[in-house]
């Protein structure tokens, strides 16, 4: 048996020669203690989600035609005849939702901890890029199905970056492929959605990962923690028995919610037929709010001055607490943008149009 054993071994250590020891020690980081409460290691939630994503959406891409004559049957065909198709199709639908919550959570954290400091800037920049990827991500599966919400919203984002000054009208024909939507408009949704977007967002991973490896992630004491407790745990196995739970209670949550609220299907696109209400999926309620407080290329310009200026937030801090070391502008700034985002995203929740 253990001569077995040992070829076994070699047989491998030769086709794969692998320093266990050193693979052990780049992925085996101390990790602090903090990181047991699920709020401070939010970050592993949005990566899990992901995958789920992935899964479900290759098992969906089987069946699924994006034409314009085909889409909405095949997405009828998926939730009402293919084996199983309702649930991962739900499944699909919750995952891509609460991704969406916990990026937003995770960024709060972040936020709120100041680990966006001095040298973790350029790591936030990725994560903006990350937040921009998986909003898109949700704009244009929700696109895909060809309902008519599918089809008015992408239309009323296609206006709103005819809007943009200069770059607008090159921007909407990029997004609909033509003047209008067309024949190869979802085509082109399905491939942004199916391909590009997430392949983006894993290169976008990679180096998020990388950079919370070399630069460990922020140390956090508190007031309950006495200093000579030790101060950290091992990556491998401790944070991965924790990331496990996390993943299986969302897998639980997950078949839960696509049980008990399982994805409908609206009425098929109809490009003759505007509907009354046009609302989008409740993660962009905020911007829409917004947009419609402001007109025409105001609205978009103010949305690109405040996303360029969360990409520029830990440079902005920096500058502010150079100026006045023991300011606490960053949670005002924070609760500011809570209250306004949620303020925002309830008004428009409630308004019928
Ligand atoms: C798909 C989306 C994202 C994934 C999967 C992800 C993943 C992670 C993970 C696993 C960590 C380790 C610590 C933790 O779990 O909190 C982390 C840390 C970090 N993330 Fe993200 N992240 C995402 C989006 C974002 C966004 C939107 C931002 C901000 C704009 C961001 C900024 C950061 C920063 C600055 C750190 C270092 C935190 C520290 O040192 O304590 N991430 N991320």
């Amino acid at each position: 048996m253990g001569r077995i054993v040992t070829w076994w071994r070699d047989w491998w250590g030769e086709r794969l020669p692998i320093n266990t020891a050193q693979l052990l020690e780049f992925t085996n980081e101390p990790v602090p203690k903090h990181l047991k409460r699920w709020w401070f290691c939010l970050g592993g939630t949005p990566a899990y989600l992901f995958v789920v994503q992935v899964v479900t959406g290759i098992l969906l891409a089987i069946y699924y035609q994006p034409s314009p004559t085909t889409a909405y049957e095949s997405v009828r065909y998926i939730t009402e005849e293919a084996s199983y198709g309702w649930y991962f199709r739900s499944v699909h639908k919750w995952a891509a939702t609460l991704m969406i919550a916990a990026v937003i959570l995770h960024q709060m954290r972040v936020f709120f901890t100041g680990a966006y400091r001095k040298p973790r800037e350029l790591n936030w920049i990725i994560g903006m890029f990350l937040l921009l990827c998986t909003l898109t991500l949700g704009f244009t599966g929700y696109s895909l199905v060809y309902e008519q919400l599918s089809y008015w919203g992408a239309t009323v984002g296609a206006n709103l970056a005819d809007s943009v000054p200069l770059v607008g009208g090159v921007a909407k024909q990029l997004f609909l492929a033509g003047e209008v939507y067309n024949e190869r408009t979802l085509p082109r949704f399905f491939i942004l959605h199916a391909a590009v977007l997430p392949v983006t967002l894993v290169a976008l991973l990679a180096v998020h990962i990388l950079l919370i490896r070399l630069h460990g992630v922020t140390e956090l004491r508190f007031a309950d923690e006495s200093a000579d407790q030790p101060g950290h745990f091992n990556f491998f196995p401790d944070h991965l028995y924790t990331e496990l739970i996390v993943g299986l209670v969302l897998m639980v949550l997950l078949s839960t919610l696509a049980t008990v609220l399982p994805a409908t299907l609206g009425p098929r696109a109809d490009p003759l037929t505007t509907p009354e209400v046009i609302k989008p999926e409740w993660f962009f309620y905020v911007i829409f709010r917004w947009l419609k407080l402001f007109s025409g290329s105001m609205a978009v310009l103010s949305v690109g001055l405040i996303l360029f200026l969360m990409f520029c937030w830990p440079f902005i801090d920096g500058l502010i607490r150079r100026r006045l070391p023991n300011s606490e502008a960053s949670v005002y700034v924070g609760i500011a943008a809570v209250v306004v985002i949620i303020g925002m995203t309830v008004w428009e929740a409630l308004l019928e149009h």
